[in-house]
């Protein structure tokens, strides 16, 4: 709840730059989209007044009155007024979907030389996998460069949307889905699910970093070697935020998706079944390899195998860092 108000009240955040009506623009998309946006609105606000001008207009001035019982004798028909009324309503729509789809082509046909971020919805967190393997919470991509997603779920369907961006697409399991943008300035762009995806997906919260030229190569470089600068219980926490431990494992004791860290190592777990184990560093390990295995009683068989997603190395680490949350 802190968290959620602290989000919504941060001054630096991207929609408190943005205008009245819409989101900053933070991508060269943003910039069209947007003009698109605004045509269509300004067409339909001038033929709403103007008819509803006329409509008022008329239904006063041609109002049955005393001494004017019958209605005038009209024309019924003028073939020029009515070529007319077509043909220019005919001519924007046209030019609408002229200028709309040279735009949906322009956004879904990523240039050539496009940075690749592969892109995983999964319940409740964002994750970002970047060409040397790294994988990071928050999306983080160089200023001015294109960079294409290419976007999977892990489980249910989720909804990829930047609105600094203008950038919004569902992420369907089994297959991929691709986008791109290019950034305009340095900062940091909220991302959201627009999918109800289930319990935290009003949490599924991430952000887009964009760097300074030459900062993101900086940024991934430190980052992809957090195993090597920090101590294992430090890189263990840096796994827990960034690999989805957090968003069913609390570390304050309170129980919620999963067991709370807090005080867990060393401790007697009994499991589904009857038999009650020590949570010594081997438990732990199968837990995270084979968790549907020995689940501890009161907790439902849901947290998927991260075997594949740890290395022995980041398992160790992991471990450390529970040891340390006492
Ligand atoms: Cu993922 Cu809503």
């Amino acid at each position: 709840m802190r968290e959620l108000a602290a989000r919504l009240s941060s001054p630096g955040s991207a929609q408190a730059d943005g205008g009245f009506w819409m989101p900053m623009q933070g991508s060269t998309g943003a910039v069209v989209v947007d003009s698109i946006f605004s045509l269509v609105l300004w067409v339909s606000v001038f033929f709403f007044v103007l008819i509803v001008f006329l409509m008022v207009l008329f239904v006063v001035r041609y109002r049955r009155r005393a001494g004017r019982e019958e209605a005038e004798p009209s024309r019924r028909h003028n073939t020029p007024l009515e070529i007319t009324w077509t043909a220019i309503p005919i001519l924007i729509v046209t030019g609408i979907f002229i200028w709309g789809f040279q735009v949906f082509l322009n956004i879904s046909t990523p240039p050539a030389n496009a940075y690749e971020v592969l892109v995983t919805g999964q319940k409740w967190k964002w994750l970002f996998t970047y060409p040397n393997g790294h994988v990071d919470e928050n999306l983080h991509v160089p200023v001015a460069t294109p960079v294409r997603l290419v976007m999977t779920s892990e489980d249910v369907i989720h909804g990829f949307f930047v609105p600094a961006f203008r950038l919004k697409k569902d992420v369907v399991p089994g297959r991929y889905v691709k986008v791109w943008f290019r950034a305009t300035s340095p900062g940091e762009y909220q991302i959201y699910c627009t999918q109800y995806c289930g319990t935290g997906h009003s949490d599924m919260w991430a952000k887009v970093v964009v760097h300074e030229p030459g900062g993101f190569e900086r940024w991934l470089e430190a980052a992809s070697n957090f195993l090597k600068t920090m101590s294992p219980a430090q890189a263990g926490e840096h796994l827990y935020r960034t690999r989805g431990c957090a968003q069913c494992h609390t570390l304050d004791g309170t129980a919620s998706t999963g067991p709370s860290w807090k005080g867990l190592f060393g401790s007697k777990v009994t499991c589904e079944g009857g038999h009650v184990l020590t949570a010594d560093e081997d438990y732990l390990r199968n837990c995270i390899l084979n968790p549907t295995e020995n689940v501890p009683v009161g907790f439902q068989p849901v947290m998927p195998t991260f075997k594949g997603r740890l290395t022995d190395q980041e398992i160790t680490a992991v471990i450390e860092f529970m040891k340390t949350v006492k």
